[in-house]
């Protein structure tokens, strides 16, 4: 039996993306392991969720390093020696050095509350209101060097309705968000999709439009 692909979930908080990567698994639609859960923040609930899963968890505190540097060696020590085949970024709160995106480029994704390129940062959902916005949503895209750039591989819209507030729409994206990151971390674990040469690749063609996620369903005729 060759052995499963394996991810590394980094964390600061709630953790509700890994717990859908963790029910994802569970329920089969996901043939991956999860090696490890690192969090910054001791007291991420998130910590919680893998220990119930019997996940190994790493707490590595940023306050105790002298730099970003020197923060980031120590995850990527905890990392590499577990070689995972890819690293998942689950609201992990720290920006992240060019040598970190360097040594787990083309492997390393992240989420985020906004249709990219619009609201990169945060209070994404307070902007789209602000903004009057129609569609708001969430975006999973491979990281690069710049905050929240990095080709994307799936966004899902969730209608911006009258009377919402920051909260009420951050519900709603949260939950399409636990969605399409199970869908994401599938199509890069199977390799129908990759980052290469600077762009998407989806079954080898490179590919400009991310997949669409809408009403529950991918949206793109060719899926
Ligand atoms: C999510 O909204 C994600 O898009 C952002 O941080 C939040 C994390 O939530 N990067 P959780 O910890 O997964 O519940």
């Amino acid at each position: 039996m060759t052995a499963k692909a394996s991810l590394v979930v980094l964390i600061s908080g709630s953790g509700s993306n890994l717990q859908a990567i963790i029910d994802a698994i569970n329920s089969h639609q996901l043939d991956v392991e999860i090696s490890a859960v690192i969090s910054n923040q001791a007291s991420a609930t998130g910590l919680e969720r893998a220990a119930k899963e019997n996940i190994s968890t790493h707490i590595i505190d940023h306050k105790q390093y002298s730099s970003r540097d020197a923060f980031d060696l120590a995850m990527i020590k905890v990392i590499d020696s577990l070689n995972p085949d890819m690293v998942v970024l689950a609201g992990f709160m720290r920006i992240l050095s060019e040598h970190f995106i360097n040594h787990y480029m083309h492997k390393l994704i992240n989420i985020h509350p906004s249709l990219l390129p619009k609201y990169k940062g945060l209070k994404t959902h307070q902007q789209a209101i602000d903004n009057k916005d129609n569609i708001h949503g969430a975006s999973v895209h491979y990281v690069s060097h710049e905050l929240d750039s990095g080709p994307i591989v799936i966004q899902a819209e969730v209608p911006v309705l009258a009377d919402d507030t920051a909260k009420s729409l951050a519900t709603r994206v949260l939950a399409e968000e636990h969605k399409i990151y199970p869908i994401a971390i599938k199509m890069h674990i199977d390799k129908r999709i990759s980052f290469i040469d600077n762009q998407i690749q989806l079954d080898n063609k490179p590919r400009t439009t991310p997949v669409q996620w809408k009403d529950n369903k991918i949206i793109n005729t060719e899926f």
